[in-house]
């Protein structure tokens, strides 16, 4: 679909609106997590008012966190599937992040490295809703022997500590790729920048329009 300004809708509204309310959700389901992580960052626990209303609405948030997750997986998942072609783009990754002309890779709406990058975010997302559900004081810890809470502990910090990683990367790499985060914030992106990042995409989306028309 296009606009009049011949640009190309990459991200419909209902997606934009779920990855924003996920970015705020995320953000401070995250630094009350980091505050009872490492001591020194314990200040944090204040950014959702005070640190008890932190330790009340962290599971709450983190379960939102969830279910937009949910949403993205029903709507990505399938543009996320691996295909040959990903192989090409890690043999390639050089030309890629140095924005070299190098061989035609095949990109499909999403690059190989943000398809990895989904399914890692998928997996960790995963471990934090068990692991937090069972470490739940107010609803769930007390079914769990101490052994049990004690794993659930250890794997949410990792999951934690992973996942805020792995969105630090997700967000490098969009300020990185000039064009994608206004892609997010508007729907939209030239028809220039579909056909530089994801070339398959934009021969999916051309013969699309022309299909009508033949
Ligand atoms: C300030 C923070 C963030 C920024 C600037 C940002 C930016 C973006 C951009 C630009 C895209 C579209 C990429 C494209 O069109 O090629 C995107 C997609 C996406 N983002 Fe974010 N994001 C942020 C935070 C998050 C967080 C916290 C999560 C999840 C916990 C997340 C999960 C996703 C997912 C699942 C996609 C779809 C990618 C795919 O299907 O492979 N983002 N983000």
């Amino acid at each position: 679909m296009t606009d009049k300004n011949d640009r190309i809708l990459r991200t419909k509204f209902v997606e934009r609106l779920c990855h924003w309310t996920l970015v705020a959700c995320f953000m401070f389901t995250a630094l009350s997590g980091l505050s009872w992580f490492f001591p020194s960052l314990s200040w944090l626990n204040s950014v959702l008012g005070t640190p008890q209303m932190a330790r009340i609405l962290h599971p709450f948030l983190g379960i939102a966190v969830f279910l937009a997750l949910c949403f993205m997986f029903i709507r990505f998942a399938h543009h996320n599937t691996f295909r040959k072609t990903d192989l090409a783009w890690f043999r390639n990754i050089g030309n890629v992040l140095m924005m070299r002309k190098g061989p035609r890779l095949y990109i499909g709406k999403y690059n190989a490295g943000q398809k990895v990058l989904f399914w890692l975010i998928m997996a960790a997302i995963c471990v934090l809703l068990v692991s937090g559900l069972m470490m739940w004081r107010a609803y769930f810890a007390e079914y769990f022997p101490i052994w049990a809470l004690r794993l659930a502990i250890l794997a949410h910090s990792i999951a934690g500590i992973g996942l805020i990683l792995l969105i630090l990367g997700h967000i490098y790499m969009g300020l990185w790729v000039r064009g994608s985060i206004s892609g997010m914030a508007t729907g939209y992106v030239s028809r220039k920048w579909a056909h530089h990042h994801h070339d398959r995409w934009y021969d999916e989306i051309k013969a699309a329009e022309e299909a009508p028309k033949a």
